[in-house]
């Protein structure tokens, strides 16, 4: 049984549900529109669309970016889209907490939807504090009394402890959402007791959270080989004494990653050949892809892809894999000289008939620029609450739900 209560547990008709949504979405810098509905779509059609239908009043509660980024913007144009997704209106409310927003909760109907103005234009949302602390901020107190339930949908902030995540699973009866509750249940399958062999794709430039998931899944017995790509392979292989080139060493230097080639070391040095590091790496030369295996290195040119026979390596270990969680691609995919690693690793994990979990910003744009997402078995719609869930790390915003649970109120 769930640790925390979900939709099912409670009756809705006619009850008013505060909703936390993630909403915050990739925004145009220059026109400030929303330029990807992935997380919107997600929202829309698992969880506020059966409240629609089950009669709910739905109060929805939402941030986009922070307050002096330049992806900072209000919530209207969210409205709009997921008004449109789900072809029914959909009120919005310039206001959070205020005179405003508690007349437009009152005023709801059973099936109607009011998305409020983004939480974090109020400036304490984001300070740090116990659930108890933030049930007694304004928001809280404000907005607690009009509503029956809380529902937590959010699982992409769940690794923020703010007030709004954690501060009204103190004071009304909460339950998961249905992406709250997808996204918990899948992302299990990848760490509680996968299915073995289990294989780690770590890519991209993040080294230091592939870093530390390594540590985690290879300490904890839950992954049997921790392949790597892009940059933080690049690091991998200095980490194991191969002299990559200055140009390539001093790129590392420049995005300050050196320093954590102690670790990798010492995590290459316990776990042996369980980490998987390329063979091959292909080379801009001038704009030209040139293969080269890693004994041939130092190279003047640098690295931006892993060559064919390291795909090869790796597509073996994928396809006897029983369980694989992929993050991060293998090269600079966005240019089509080096998008061969990146398409066959994930054409391999997508054919792959073991289940498949992905999730980052740049995973998922390669997946769905490749037709891969019917293949793969899951994808998660977190940046950084996936990073800090495959760490094993405790998520505040999981954690609130599960101790309300325990509270039985309902
Ligand atoms: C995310 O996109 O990772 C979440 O929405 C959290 O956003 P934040 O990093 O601005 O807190």
């Amino acid at each position: 049984m769930a640790k925390y209560k979900t939709l099912d547990d409670f009756e809705i008709k006619d009850k008013v549900l505060l909703v936390r949504v993630d909403f915050n979405s990739e925004i145009d810098p220059q026109t400030k529109n929303v330029t990807s509905d992935v997380r919107i779509k997600a929202h829309a059609e698992a969880t506020l669309k059966e409240l629609a239908e089950k009669g709910a009043k739905t109060v929805v509660l939402a941030h986009q970016g922070r307050k002096g980024d330049p992806d900072y913007t209000p919530l209207k144009q969210h409205a709009e889209i997921l008004q449109n997704i789900l072809n029914c209106p959909v009120k919005y409310v310039d206001d959070v907490f205020g005179d405003k927003a508690k007349a437009a909760i009152k005023s709801l109907q059973s099936g109607e939807i009011l998305v409020l103005e983004n939480v974090r234009s109020w400036d304490k949302e984001t300070k740090s504090g116990t659930p108890e602390d933030h049930s007694k901020t304004d928001l809280v107190q404000s907005l607690a009394p009009l509503a029956d339930i809380f529902v937590n949908d959010a699982f992409a902030a769940a690794h923020r402890g703010h007030v709004s995540m954690v501060g009204f699973t103190a004071v009304l009866p909460s339950a998961a959402g249905r992406i709250m509750e997808r996204e918990l249940k899948s992302l299990s399958k990848a760490l509680e007791k996968p299915e073995k062999p289990c294989v780690y794709v770590m890519g991209g430039a993040k080294a230091d959270d592939s870093l530390e998931i390594s540590k985690y899944v290879l300490g904890n017995g839950i992954a049997d080989f921790v392949v790597v790509g892009g940059v933080t392979s690049q690091l991998f292989l200095a980490a194991k004494g191969v002299d990559l080139g200055k140009k390539n060493m001093d790129f590392l230097a420049k995005k300050e990653l050196t320093g954590l080639i102690p670790g990798i070391k010492a995590l290459m040095e316990q776990y042996g050949e369980k980490v998987v590091v390329p063979v091959d790496v292909a080379l801009d030369m001038d704009g030209k892809r040139k293969e080269i295996d890693v004994s041939e290195l130092p190279t003047e040119y640098p690295i931006f892809d892993i060559g064919a026979k390291t795909v090869d390596k790796y597509a073996k270990l994928i396809a006897d894999a029983k369980a694989i969680v992929v993050s991060g691609p293998m090269g600079v995919y966005e240019n089509k000289e080096f998008n061969y690693g990146t398409k066959k690793v994930f054409e391999a994990i997508a054919n792959s008939k073991g289940f498949s979990l992905a999730g980052g910003g740049n995973t998922i744009a390669a997946i769905q620029e490749y037709g891969l997402s019917d293949k793969v078995g899951y994808i998660s719609t977190a940046g950084g609450a996936l990073i800090e869930f495959l760490m094993g790390k405790k998520l505040p915003g999981v954690v609130a739900l599960e101790n309300a649970a325990e509270t039985k109120r309902i």
